[in-house]
């Protein structure tokens, strides 16, 4: 099989995708250490990917423990030039309701406990992230949706991802600040993936699933784990057909992104670790 240029990274309740073929289970090593979990490669629609499960096939990862530098280390030793992140989220917005889905394009980090970077020890480089999540994917995402006709649920394109540590949900002042900071959805996940795929020079986007309405909103019960599962549940089979016509796209014309060139105007001094 040709090695997979796509990656699909499945957050809570999203632990294997449906519709892989000649599946095969890969361990890679990296200077990171072991990813969350094996990596499942196979063929989605005819075309070469390959599917992480963020916090284990069995789900025993919190955030922080997701070991990000090593998934996306593995990733990129495979080749993968593209990742789609699948995420469940909390809404932060009126419009955006839960079962609802969600094309962010801007992230605030409130991460406090995760190592955030490919660089330091002695490599030095300062990527842009001005635009953290690539346009060219998003937009991709965006045309695979509209080929589905799918009328039962929004797709919102654009909004601001709020990434907390967690493992906690947010106290109802922090639903409320994040508000006022202009956030429009909120998970545990996202931040540093985003950053290291773009450190690695891979294009990244995040397809946000909306289970809950977090804590902010007045007469409406109050994120749980339960419910957060339960929709997202709900959701899963249209989240991985619109995966499929995503990939399929991609593999008519692997678009070139401006982060497959993130390095060329910032590296100071190279790293001798990635791939
Ligand atoms: N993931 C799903 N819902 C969430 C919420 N309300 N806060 C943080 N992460 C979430």
């Amino acid at each position: 099989m040709e090695s997979p240029r796509i990656g699909i990274i499945g957050g809570s309740g999203l632990y294997r995708m449906e519709g892989l073929t000649e599946l095969q289970e890969l361990h890679l090593d990296t200077p990171y250490g072991p990813c969350s979990d094996a990596l499942m490669q196979g063929l989605l629609g005819g075309v070469p990917v390959v599917f992480l499960a963020r916090h284990g096939r069995s789900h025993h990862l919190i955030p922080s423990q997701v070991p990000f530098r090593a998934n996306l280390h593995a990733l990129k030793q495979l080749g993968v030039q593209y990742v789609l992140s699948v995420s469940a989220v909390g809404s932060l917005r009126e419009e955006m309701a839960p079962l609802d889905l969600v094309l962010p394009d801007q992230f605030i980090d409130m991460t406090r406990l995760r190592p955030g970077s490919f660089f330091g020890d002695g490599a030095v480089a300062h990527v842009s992230l001005a635009d953290p999540l690539c346009p060219v994917l998003r937009q991709t995402v965006a045309q695979a949706w509209a080929d589905l006709n799918d009328s039962a649920v929004r797709l919102h394109e654009g909004g601001t991802y709020v990434c907390i540590e967690g493992p906690a949900f947010s106290t109802r002042a922090e639903s409320h600040w994040y508000r006022s900071m202009g956030a429009s959805i909120i998970g545990m996940t996202n931040m540093p993936e985003a950053r290291l795929a773009r450190e690695a020079e891979i294009a990244y986007a995040t397809l946000a699933l909306v289970t809950d309405w977090d804590c902010w909103r007045a007469n409406q019960a109050c994120v749980t784990a339960e419910m957060a599962i339960a929709n997202l549940q709900q959701n899963a089979q249209r989240a991985q057909t619109l995966v499929t016509q995503v990939v399929k796209r991609l593999a008519q014309r692997w678009p070139a992104s401006p982060a497959h060139t993130a390095l060329s105007s910032a590296l100071v001094t190279p790293p001798a670790a990635m791939p």
